[in-house]
């Protein structure tokens, strides 16, 4: 394969993924790649990004162990589900951007949004 169509192939898959900045629990960032093509929700980004992202019910909205809180983009995101809503409502501690990250599905319109886990 030659080097221009290396070049074209990376350049046809970087068209095809965004940024989400990450807040861990310590405060520390960390800026990560998600593909947009893949049907991925931001929770398995998160997984395979290898932070401590329970997901015991495995995104189904059924456990709120893939919690966070989303600091900036809010406004980028789909309202939540009556599902989700309801997942929130039996956290101890609900925050007004709180999200399940299992709801969130990668996407264009999220790019750039930052979030903060809890562990
Ligand atoms: S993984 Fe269970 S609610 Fe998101």
């Amino acid at each position: 394969m030659h080097d221009y169509t290396l070049c074209r192939n990376f350049a046809a898959a970087m068209d095809n993924m965004i940024s989400v900045i990450v807040q861990d629990s310590k405060g520390n960032f960390q800026t990560i790649e998600a593909p947009t093509d893949m049907s991925l929700s931001l929770m398995e980004v998160l997984k395979g990004s290898d932070y401590a992202i329970e997901a015991t019910c495995g995104g189904m909205a059924l456990c709120a162990t893939c919690h966070v809180r989303v600091m900036k983009g809010l406004d980028q995101l789909k309202p939540q589900n009556n599902d989700e809503l309801d997942m929130l409502d039996t956290l101890p501690t609900l925050y007004p951007e709180s999200r399940l990250s299992c709801q969130i599905h990668i996407s264009e319109e999220i790019d750039g949004i930052e979030i903060k886990l809890f562990h």
